[in-house]
């Protein structure tokens, strides 16, 4: 039998053990800053500085940030099962990348990418917007960071729903479970028959319960998990 289809959801968990903030946890970033300010177009039309001066913080602060042994046994695991699995992560850090993922959809948008509210066009930027570089396309000096805010449509929709429908096993991996319509794919993965995982240090207040709910850091449970998936993919 081949390997299962496996379908991986992260969330800013994944990346606290690396020092990059999460949202809603003691000392996250809604604790900070007003959601409505720095997460919504409106926020950004009242004062597009301050917006962009918080994604520029946010990328330094990845940029000084290394993944860690969680990112980097998702890439082990895409490493053995190659188009078997999807991470699809609602986080805005390239942690993944730089631990070697590649089938990785960022459903949130990137820190990395710039978003052109004259032109349209989405390209990778790693210049502080706070600069107002021109944009590569049109020249107009419109860039905004290109992150998904509140209200608005998040990107790989179609991507993501094809792929929890038909996997075998979905694997939740440090996020709350708090916003839609990542929250909901366990419930649809489910619903379509897949085992449901949950990695997270503490049960997050999920649609429907995990068939398997683990608690502890993720960089101890997710390795765990990409070696037990490896050993049982290699007795098939
Ligand atoms: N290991 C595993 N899980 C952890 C760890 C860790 N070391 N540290 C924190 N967590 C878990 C918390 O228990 C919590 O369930 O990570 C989750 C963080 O939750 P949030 O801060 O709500 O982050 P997330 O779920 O990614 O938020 C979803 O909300 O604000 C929007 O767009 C933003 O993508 C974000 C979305």
């Amino acid at each position: 039998m081949s390997a299962p289809r496996i379908v991986v959801l992260t969330g800013a968990g994944i990346s606290a053990e690396s020092g990059v903030a999460t949202f809603r946890d003691s000392g996250g970033l809604w604790e900070g800053n007003r959601v409505e300010d720095v997460a919504t177009p409106e926020g950004f039309d009242r004062d597009p500085d301050l917006v962009i001066g918080f994604y520029d913080a946010r990328r330094r602060a990845v940029a000084s940030a290394r993944p860690n042994a969680a990112h980097l046994a998702l890439a082990r695991l895409e490493g053995a099962v190659g188009d078997r699995l999807l991470v699809v992560t609602q986080n805005v850090d390239d942690l993944h990348e730089r631990a070697g993922s590649e089938r990785l959809v960022h459903m949130h948008g990137e820190l990395h990418s710039a978003l052109c509210t004259t032109c349209g066009v989405r390209r990778r930027c790693d210049a502080e917007l706070a600069g107002r570089p021109p944009c590569p396309v049109c020249g107009h000096r419109t860039l905004r960071p290109d992150v998904v805010w509140f209200g608005e449509m998040p990107y790989g929709l179609d991507r993501i729903e094809q792929a929890v429908l038909a996997c075998d096993v979905f694997v939740s991996i440090g996020t709350s479970g708090a916003v839609y319509p990542a929250a909901g794919y366990v419930a649809l993965a489910a619903a379509f028959g897949a085992r449901t995982v949950e990695l997270n240090l503490e049960p997050s207040d999920a649609a429907v319960p995990f068939d398997d709910a683990r608690t502890g850091p993720a960089t101890v449970l997710v390795p765990a998990w990409v070696d037990e998936m490896l050993s049982a993919s290699s007795k098939r």
